[in-house]
């Protein structure tokens, strides 16, 4: 039983916060009062994250978990958090969390009216094209990345003129644009899969330059790189990491394939975010340090409490701009909604289409 109702046309008018197209019906702004109810109903929450998040935080994000839990059955949505998102919105408002390749799978199986990504923009616009007909909604359409604004569907249109024949393989990490001109789009979990899916002996892969580097040491195909870099990732050096370990002995160190070769070249370990998170949870280092975004260490430490996390903390201000008021504000609007222009759409849809239907 829900506590968010849907209201009369006129006490829609009197909450001053009309909802959105008339496809779905208005709701008021739920109640954002720390009751001893709401404190009794998301007790159990609290309990997933009273490792990461401090009790005196609590009162003011949980009248906005309870809401935003409510509104979602209200409106029959579900929410998709990357794995960069912070521990309130990973642990206790998300239906479904992972990496790229993971929310990419489940958008495509997503069986409700209206999908809410909490992540950046290029995700939100991946979940539209698996799923043209549902509203797809993300919390802040100025959530962006520096990968994704390294490249448009010119650059990608000149590439192929200069290198006539050579298969286009586009990190998910990009828009809907650059996807439409790709044959195929592939995440850091499936990169290695999907360039050598071709049987061909040279492959652009574009537009993340390390990612491609870090494939070429894989493969056997000649991979041809796009100067774009991650700004989270790009700022880790190996002299930094080398300094950590020798001041944490028996520090492991994991790292993101969006990392510079030398910073990679230290790691103990390198892969996709989920890929990071099963190698910690696998192994369970008695220290670890996590070359990627911060959140992702507070995610896995609210669930793997004996794991000492050395965090030189880089934030992705695009991830961080994804915050529980905005996701209420989302679910109560109904916005911002995410649309793909339709003379790109299709063909957009055709190159992730081939990534999500790979075998493996
Ligand atoms: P993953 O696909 O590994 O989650 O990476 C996405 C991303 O944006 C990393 O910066
Ligand atoms: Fe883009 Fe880097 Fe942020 Fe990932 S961490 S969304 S690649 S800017």
């Amino acid at each position: 039983m829900t506590e968010v109702q849907v209201t009369s046309s006129q006490e829609r008018r009197d909450a001053g916060r009309l909802s959105g197209s008339g496809r779905f019906p208005p709701v008021a702004m739920p109640s954002l009062d720390y009751t001893d109810a709401v404190a009794r109903q998301t007790a159990h929450l609290y309990e997933r994250v009273k490792d990461v998040i401090p009790a005196i935080e609590w009162p003011v994000m949980a009248p906005y978990v309870k809401a935003i839990n409510d509104l979602k059955q209200v409106r029959n949505a579900v929410i998709l958090a990357h794995n960069y998102q912070t521990p309130e919105i990973y642990h206790c408002v998300a239906d479904i969390v992972g990496d790229s390749l993971q929310l990419a799978q489940q958008a495509a199986k997503a069986d409700a009216d209206i999908i809410v990504q909490c992540g950046v923009h290029f995700m939100a616009e991946t979940s539209k094209l698996l799923n043209p007909d549902k509203l797809v909604l993300i919390p802040d359409q100025r959530a962006g990345c520096s990968l994704a604004s390294s490249i448009t569907g010119a650059d990608v249109r000149l590439l192929r003129e200069r290198y006539p024949g050579v298969p286009v393989v586009t990190y998910v990490n990009t828009s809907a644009d650059v996807k439409a001109e790709s044959d195929i789009c592939c995440t850091s979990s499936n990169a290695v899969q999907v360039v050598e899916s071709f049987g061909k002996d040279t492959v652009l892969l574009i537009p993340d330059e390390y990612l491609a580097k870090y494939v070429a040491t894989k493969t056997d195909v000649r991979i041809l790189a796009w100067k774009g870099h991650c700004e989270v990732h790009e700022r880790f050096t190996a002299e930094e990491l080398l300094a950590y370990k020798e001041a944490n002995p028996g520090l492991e160190i994991i790292a993101h394939p969006e990392c510079p070769p030398e910073v990679i070249e230290v790691a103990d370990f390198t892969g996709s975010t989920s890929g990071m998170i099963k190698w910690v949870k696998d192994r369970k280092p008695a220290k670890a340090l996590l070359v990627t975004e911060c959140s992702m260490a507070s995610n896995i430490a609210a669930e793997t409490p004996g794991i000492d996390f050395i965090r030189p903390c880089n934030l992705c201000p695009h991830m961080k701009r994804i915050t529980l008021p905005k996701i209420l504000d989302s679910l109560v609007e109904l916005k911002d909604e995410v649309t793909v222009d339709p003379l790109v759409a299709d063909r957009a849809r055709a190159a992730v289409e081939r990534m999500v239907n790979l075998k493996s």
